[in-house]
């Protein structure tokens, strides 16, 4: 026990201040806000100009038993002379006093009307001198923490507490200004229940040890100033295995084996990763396998990448996701999106990132496939998303800035990105980007400081250059500009030929056998949407589909079943809605499901109700309004 505790605590003294080679600055304390029109934010109330916070101190409390977090928030302030006021993000907390830190003088507070999106704004009232407010609160049901029984969990007996930011989360359980354009270093004293173990998207200082009560506490600290959607927090049964010097992977005992084969190539990921965009500079890089519930394949929070349990497939065939996350210690962590309306510069880029990490460590072919999927997938968001909403930088203004994330993001983003390496070469291209994140690390960034760098660092006033780009047309105008780089065809020539085969009967059921993952999806997404029983029920035998393992393929199938009304899958497809709440799987299915009114809907409204406690708040929010409880 002991030795295990010291490996760990060895494991996580790594310093922060590593040292970066020559010419690449440190982290600034302090990181400016964008003053330009485009990087105001509509999604927050702050008004940094005015009056902005720069670290975040937490003291808090977590009660399992009433699912509560309560303590105190420490703000240090930037403000201008003049301001009165600072007005922060607050959406469910509640506020019993807010005090002058320096002074202890109790200081003014209100909210303002509450937005269904936004929640509403808390404005404090600000002493001519004060440069430092400390706000005692408590958060319930705040929206951003998800809160697991332990029948919830892979052990059972302890229960379960995560949190996911992104993109206005936050707001319900930390009180800042929730913005991603106004970065905050953060420090953080976690009080939890003796018997569970807390981490945080930062490195841990060192833990207190036994408190009162039959608590423990946890210390952390991120002295980089980051965007507030990216504080994170976890709180469970949890152990941890070093995978390199520098990366490692926390889960629950019961998931730590089969977590551990599958990230053997995490250290190999970040090493490649600092070969194309420069070094790492967040100090360590884990990861925490979360429960089924976490509703996303993961989140880059710094330092600890948050993932769902869905990608362990036992044969790291859905190890991008990592290198996706990875990527993101770049585009999105290092140059933050001002605003959601430039969502794209983080995924679009990190989904570029993604998919060079691949081909370094797993070969052209792969990641050619992979770039072939991707283009598929926004081929059918092109088509399903009102025309608006193709453009890369998208107006959420009155809406949420869940709206944006579509592959409109992520896929038409990270072909623009190729489109433009193709024109000028890797050779000038990698530096390009390279230079991107070091000129705007941990600063926020716009599209126009995107396209002004691509203008100065390549086109350079060549106009033939400028003229073949077309950079307004993909960052401002619709659809997919006519010089996107068409995917490899030869990528899947044989699971091509296959399809082709398929439409006269012909069943690829030995090639399917030695098939990747990559080669089944396509397969699977490329065969005509409609499909007689007897076909389906010719696939389902020869490959097995319905106990298949590998979760994106059964996501795969479960979509083509129900697309044809497939009665057999339908066990298949409730196990797999009631399995996990990974939200691009679910949201989906059930909404296919219950669009389908004779047939689909008893389905959905009989399983979302048995599913439902499996959901993050997040899903359940929006899917409660389509099946009405
Ligand atoms: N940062 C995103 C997840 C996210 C985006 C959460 C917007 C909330 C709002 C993360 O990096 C991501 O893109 N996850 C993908 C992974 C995939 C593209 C490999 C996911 O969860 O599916
Ligand atoms: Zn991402």
């Amino acid at each position: 026990m002991t030795r295990l505790y010291l490996l760990l605590a060895s494991a996580l003294a790594v310093s922060a201040c590593q040292t970066l080679p020559a010419g690449i600055a440190a982290a600034p304390a302090t990181s400016p806000v964008l003053a330009t029109a485009d990087a105001v934010d509509p999604h927050s109330y702050a008004r940094p100009l005015e009056a902005r916070v720069t670290h975040v101190d937490l003291d808090l409390r977590f009660d399992f038993a009433a699912k509560a977090v309560s303590g105190t928030a420490t703000l240090d302030l930037d403000r201008q002379p003049t301001a009165k006021e600072i007005v922060l993000d607050s959406d469910g907390y509640q506020v019993s006093a807010v005090i002058d830190a320096a002074t202890g003088a109790p200081m003014g507070f209100a909210y303002g009307a509450d937005d269904q999106a936004l929640g509403r704004p808390l404005t404090v009232q600000l002493g001519a001198a004060t440069r430092k407010i400390r706000i005692a609160y408590t958060a319930r049901n705040a929206e951003a923490l998800q809160w697991l029984t332990p029948e919830q969990t892979a052990g059972k007996r302890e229960p379960f507490l995560f949190s996911q930011g992104q993109a206005i989360l936050n707001r319900s359980w930390i009180p800042t200004q929730d913005s991603p354009g106004i970065r905050q270093t953060w420090s953080a004293k976690i009080t939890v229940p003796a018997e569970l173990t807390a981490v945080m998207s930062g490195l841990r200082s060192d833990e207190i040890g036994a408190g009162t009560g039959g608590t423990r506490t946890y210390k952390f600290h991120m002295d980089k100033p980051v965007a507030p959607y990216l504080i994170a927090i976890a709180i469970g049964d949890i152990k941890f295995q070093p995978l390199g010097t520098r990366t490692g992977v926390w889960a629950e005992p019961a998931s730590l084996p089969a977590a551990t084969r599958e990230l053997e190539d995490t250290e190999k990921m970040v090493e490649t990763a600092e070969r194309l965009f420069g070094p790492y500079r967040w100090g360590r890089y884990d990861m925490i396998v979360l429960p089924p519930s976490f509703p996303f394949g993961g989140m880059e929070n710094p330092t600890l990448t948050f993932l769902t349990p869905t990608f362990i497939a036992g044969d790291k065939s859905l190890v991008s996701l990592i290198a996706h996350e990875l990527a993101h210690s770049w585009s999105g962590n290092l140059a933050t999106n001002a605003t959601w309306a430039d969502f794209w510069l983080n995924e679009g880029t990190t989904t570029y990132a993604t998919y060079r990490i691949v081909e370094e460590i797993y070969g052209k072919r792969i990641a050619d496939q992979q770039i072939a999927l991707g283009l598929d997938s926004l081929d059918g968001e092109l088509n399903n998303q009102a025309a608006a909403d193709t453009r890369l930088v998208i107006d959420l203004r009155g809406r949420s800035p869940d709206d944006g994330m579509t592959d409109i993001a992520y896929e038409k983003g990270a072909a623009f990105l190729r489109t433009i390496q193709a024109a000028v070469g890797r050779e000038r291209f990698d530096p390009f980007l390279r230079k991107w994140f070091d000129d705007h690390a941990f600063q926020p960034v716009t599209s126009a400081q995107f396209l002004a760098a691509v203008r100065r660092d390549l086109v350079a006033g060549n106009a033939e250059l400028e003229q073949k780009l077309q950079l307004n047309r993909w960052v401002y105008e619709t659809g997919l500009p006519t010089n996107n780089v068409p995917a490899n065809a030869q990528a899947f020539a044989e699971v091509d030929a296959a399809v082709a085969a398929h439409a006269s009967g012909t069943l690829p059921t030995a090639a399917w056998a030695r098939w990747t993952t990559d080669e089944r999806l396509r397969f699977l997404n490329r065969l005509p949407r409609q499909q007689s029983r007897a076909s389906l029920g010719a696939l389902e035998r020869a490959f097995g589909l319905n106990a298949i393992g590998n979760n994106e393929v059964k996501f795969a199938w479960a979509s083509l079943a129900i697309a044809n009304r497939y009665d057999p899958a339908v066990p298949a497809i409730e196990a797999f809605l009631q399995s996990n709440g990974r939200r691009k799987f679910v949201r989906p299915l059930l909404l296919a499901l219950d669009k389908d009114e004779s047939w689909g809907r008893p389905i959905a409204r009989r399983v979302y109700p048995l599913a439902r406690p499996l959901y993050h708040p997040l899903v359940t929010g929006e899917l409660d309004k389509v099946f009405p409880r």
